[in-house]
């Protein structure tokens, strides 16, 4: 396929086989080679309209590692404030050359679109509340990583459903690989019905962490709050956050995940965050793995190279 927008319709066979990629470049890397030439000569652009850290910065040490040249556009230094649309902004890096153009973009459907547009392999790296599916790849790379195959294990998400492309993209590969999903939240935070996509709802938190394989604790997303936030953070946080007591209803192999950025004394107490249950530095470190995967995938597969054989 040319472009990589989200974790629907993908099977097992397909999902594995990204970890795999990802699997083979990881082991490269801690072998501590710093670079193989898989993209020399091909142009990777980092289109990011949003904010982020660890995916932009996951993306152009991804591709610098495979030798590409990367340029990064953010919204705030680009024409686009001028008026310039999005898609005029994506074809002027198209002219000048890019094989792969990775856009974070606040409107969900802004990666397909510039997908079904452009001739360069278009790579989703968040758009709106629709996916993250990197984000949710290395999620499941991480879990894959420490607890094996994925059929069967016990996965809560707990958090802002409603608004988390995280979640959703989560939900969409966990399910193709088999996995149990728990979701957990108040009822204003996860979408109605959504117990037919094959997911249970928990509203206890406590009932919720018994018996799970991983938990991964999800951020409120303040800024896709349309109608003001119920409950407060004040009350999610007796609710739902994460603490040393509800940590010892984990069993004590489960893993504790997020996904980043963390708002530390909300969702999750800094005291879980840095425990030796959690997994929170690794997912960032398999975050690389996993975009060189895909940038290799889209962009280097007719690309023989003995390191990655
Ligand atoms: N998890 C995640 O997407 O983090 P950033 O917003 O920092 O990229």
């Amino acid at each position: 396929q040319k472009d990589f927008i989200d974790l629907e319709g993908l099977t097992d066979e397909e999902i594995y086989g990204i970890l795999e990629t990802a699997s083979s470049m990881k082991d490269i890397f801690t072998r501590s080679v710093k670079k193989v030439p898989t993209l020399r000569g091909k142009t990777v652009v980092n289109l990011f309209f949003e904010p982020s850290t660890r995916t932009k910065s996951s993306f152009d040490l991804a591709a610098k590692r495979l030798s590409a040249d990367v340029m990064s556009i953010s919204k705030k230094a680009s024409s686009v404030v001028k008026g310039e649309t999005l898609l005029d902004t994506a074809r002027t890096m198209e002219v000048m050359a890019a094989d792969v153009v990775v856009v974070r973009h606040s409107h969900p459907g802004a990666a397909k679109y510039l997908g079904d547009n452009l001739q360069a392999a278009v790579l989703n790296a968040g758009d709106g509340p629709h996916a993250h599916p990197t984000q949710a790849l290395l999620d499941i790379f991480t879990i894959w990583d420490k607890l094996g195959e994925l059929k069967g294990k016990k996965i809560l998400i707990i958090g802002d459903i409603a608004h988390s492309r995280v979640a959703r993209s989560n939900i969409w590969g966990l399910l193709a690989l088999g996995a149990e999903i728990r979701l957990c939240g108040p009822a204003t935070l996860i979408p109605m019905g959504i117990e037919q996509a094959g997911v249970k709802v928990y509203q206890d938190v406590d009932e919720a962490l018994k018996g799970v394989d991983a938990v991964n604790i999800l951020r409120i997303q303040l800024e896709r709050q349309e109608r003001g936030l119920f409950p407060s953070l004040r009350e999610y946080r007796y609710l739902y956050g994460i603490n040393k007591e509800r940590q010892k209803s984990l069993k004590p192999e489960a893993l504790v995940m997020h996904p980043g950025p963390m708002n530390r004394g909300v969702e999750i107490e800094s005291n879980v965050a840095d425990s030796k249950q959690s997994v929170i530095t690794e997912q960032v470190a398999n975050g690389v793995a996993i975009r060189m995967a895909l940038l290799y995938l889209l962009a280097g597969k007719e690309v023989k190279h003995e390191a990655l054989a």
